[in-house]
């Protein structure tokens, strides 16, 4: 006995139907896989994921705050710092992780925000340079740089001051030599790394323990 077609069995796809949508799709991910080198990587990686990735709740603790965003899988620490909670204090210097200016603390260790995902630093405690200064109290790193001339055009300086935090209470600034071997993350294009040295070596001959 033949079995009676199913009344909509017209609109449904053939198998091989079915093949070519998949090859199709394939050959378009593969194709941007694939893309002459014109297209940087990590626009390649950016229109990979914008196909197969989707926004969801992120639940942040900034500077002691929880805030909550809404975003894809994809997005640094650095972008939704900066773009959905408008902290612009953390700089984008270079965004592949060479300049440092980016640098925030994350349960008080430092890490470069542009190489960090977002959706990792949930359940963390997010520290950028907005949350240094007590009110009107600045950061005694932050007063000691404006004491020293810790900057010029000012761009690394909140960077820098991250990086410095964490390199006094890490333990890493009992000497010049050990600062400068600490701060190396964090580029200065304005020359100004003599300044920030005795910066940090002023707070830390305060007797700072962070
Ligand atoms: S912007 Fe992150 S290291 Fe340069
Ligand atoms: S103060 Fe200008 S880049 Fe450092």
């Amino acid at each position: 006995m033949l079995d009676n077609p199913t009344p909509d069995s017209a609109a449904q796809p053939s198998a091989d139907d079915s093949r070519r949508s998949f090859i199709k799709q394939a050959g378009g991910l593969l194709g941007l896989a694939l893309a002459p080198p014109l297209v940087s990587q990590a626009e390649r990686f950016t229109a990979l994921s914008k196909k197969v990735e989707g926004v969801s709740e992120m639940r942040l603790k900034v500077n002691g705050s929880i805030r909550t965003i809404q975003a894809e899988p994809r997005v640094t620490l650095l972008d939704a710092l900066r773009e959905r909670l408008d902290l612009t204090g953390t700089k984008k210097g270079c965004d592949h992780g060479q300049c440092g200016a980016c640098t925030v603390l994350v349960d008080g260790r430092r890490v470069n925000s542009c190489l960090t995902l977002a959706v990792m630093a949930q359940g963390k405690e997010i520290t950028t340079v907005e949350g240094l200064a007590k009110g009107e109290d600045l950061h005694p790193l932050q007063q000691a740089f404006i004491d020293h001339d810790g900057f010029q055009c000012g761009y690394c300086t909140p960077g820098q001051l991250m990086s410095g935090v964490a390199c006094l209470t890490e333990g890493h600034a009992k000497t010049d030599d050990s600062v400068r071997e600490w701060m190396s993350g964090n580029l200065c294009r304005c020359g100004a790394y003599p300044n920030i040295v005795a910066a940090i070596r002023e707070v830390k001959k305060s007797g700072f323990k962070g």
